[in-house]
């Protein structure tokens, strides 16, 4: 028995499996990390395009982050919340501060350890805001998290099957998913009809939502994520948040904004909701902002909504909140973010990966959709008529991906590539924001052969001489 058989009967006898899922059978052991590698116990390295749900967006032990752990470690490392220490001080301030240049708008951060407690906190306080109204809108598709909180705002009524109704289940409306365009429509010329329907809900006090004597909504807010992240890495039409903020500050509903997933440039903006142009009332983020290091998540509010006296001291706690690891790692996350240009740097390499997806959508009829922002990128896979979902398909390429004996330059590989969307069909990329040209070639000739392995090429001949000439002009400025 290796090792890793041991490990893994223990896991079966001792584990709970209740707060994970294994994707594979058996699942994989790891053994250590760096920069955009996974290495099993046997060292042997695997390309990682989805980087932890994209909560490490700057690389596997990043060695400035690791560092700025390892000295607070040995300052301050453990601290009740009661007492204040800089790093959480300056880590607000950097935030608030970062909203404010961005949309002029006045607030303050509220920190939590994981983003589904988070999510807890941003309910509270637009529950709050609204006196009381406990009822949410949300998005099909949309994934806040499992606490009995987040899991009634998302989608999956798999989550909540076993465990009853703790408050109220959020309505939840059709995203703008326009390669399956839940009424049909074509992007070119819909008119932005979804946001049409959703505005058809305050026509007349009969669609159960709205007062108009009152002038008021039966709910508190609309809980968003830009683009979608467990749903499938979805993407938005232009001026569609545009024009449903529109009908929810009409309405007076709050707008908060989940940025847990796409947070922190994964999208090419440091918001992703900077892309859609419009203000949210509060938003949320966790994951990347300590690269996956000592927890901490936590909510953005504009100070009419979080200030002291709307929202007092102990509305919410836990132990770690503001845990000194956490907001100093975060902190130099910031720092990070701020030196280097990752807005013009997640623009340049998501169109380098979405050019190369695109030649691969022409040479592999399984691939049905391909798309991307920042670099948060989709490949959707289809049956032959492009079109239905495919997720046994989906289910061997990851197989294969995770056996670990891809080939390239005589060394042997494996390739880390995570599932998602509506029918689980979608492979969902988030690789390390600071990937070299180079390892985006790997992973993009280790794709290549995982497709290879579980379909045919449309025609084996077709000229790859165009996207070769390309990816040799860049690699040259690597
Ligand atoms: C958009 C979004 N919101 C909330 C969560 C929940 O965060 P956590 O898993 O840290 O509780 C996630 C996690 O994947 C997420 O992607």
């Amino acid at each position: 028995m290796t090792l890793d058989d041991e490990l893994l009967r223990d896991e079966a006898k001792y584990c709970s499996f209740g707060d994970t899922v294994h994707y594979l059978d058996p699942p994989k052991v790891f053994a250590r990390c760096e920069g955009s590698f996974l290495y099993d116990t046997e060292d042997r390295p695997y390309l990682d395009l989805q980087m932890w749900y994209s909560a490490c967006n700057f690389g596997y032990a990043n060695p400035r982050l690791n560092g700025a752990l390892k000295r607070q470690v040995d300052t301050l490392p453990q601290l009740a919340s009661q007492y204040v220490h800089r790093e959480k001080v300056e880590l607000a301030k950097r935030i608030a501060q970062r909203v404010e240049k961005t949309w002029s708008a006045k607030g303050r951060v509220h920190f939590n350890v994981g983003g589904s407690q988070a999510v807890e906190d941003a309910l509270k306080l637009v529950r709050n805001a609204s006196s009381g109204k406990s009822l949410m809108f949300a998005f099909e598709g949309g994934y806040h998290g499992r606490t009995l909180g987040a899991s009634a705002i998302t989608s999956s009524y798999r989550y909540r099957r076993r465990y009853g109704h703790f408050g109220d289940r959020a309505q939840f409306v059709p995203f703008p998913y326009c390669f399956r365009c839940p009424y049909g429509k074509k992007r070119e010329d819909c008119g932005l009809y979804c946001v049409d329907q959703f505005a058809r809900l305050f026509d007349t006090e009969y669609c159960g939502v709205w007062d108009p004597k009152a002038g008021a909504a039966e709910y508190a807010a609309f809980f968003v994520e830009a683009v979608q992240g467990t749903g499938g890495y979805v993407i938005p039409p232009q001026g569609y948040f545009e024009k449903l903020k529109q009908v929810l500050e009409a309405r007076k509903i709050l707008l908060v904004d989940d940025e847990i997933q796409m947070g922190f440039y994964r999208a090419g903006k440091f918001w992703a909701i900077e892309n859609f142009n419009v203000q949210p009332d509060v938003i949320v983020f966790g994951k990347a902002l300590t690269n996956g290091l000592n927890p901490i998540a936590g909510i953005w509010a504009r100070e009419e909504l979080i200030s002291p006296s709307a929202f007092p001291p102990g509305s919410t706690h836990s132990t770690f909140s503001s845990n000194p690891l956490g907001t100093a790692v975060a902190l130099e996350a910031l720092q990070l973010m701020s030196e280097r240009d990752y807005e013009t740097l997640t623009r340049e390499k998501g169109a380098y990966l979405l050019d190369q997806l695109r030649d691969l959508q022409r040479r592999y009829a399984i691939i049905g959709d391909v798309d991307g922002i920042g670099m948060a990128l989709r490949i959707e896979i289809c049956a032959a008529d492009g079109y239905t979902p495919d997720k046994a398909a989906v289910d061997r390429l990851v197989d294969e991906a995770m056996k670990g004996d891809l080939e390239h330059g005589g060394k042997r590989y494996g390739l880390v590539l995570d599932v998602g969307g509506y029918y689980k069909n979608v492979i969902t990329l988030a690789p390390s924001l600071d990937i070299s040209y180079g390892e985006m070639d790997l992973a993009m000739n280790l794709l290549d052969q995982v497709l290879r392995r579980v379909t045919t090429p449309r025609t084996l001949q077709m000229p790859r001489a165009a996207i070769t000439a390309k990816q040799r002009t860049r690699n040259a400025l690597v």
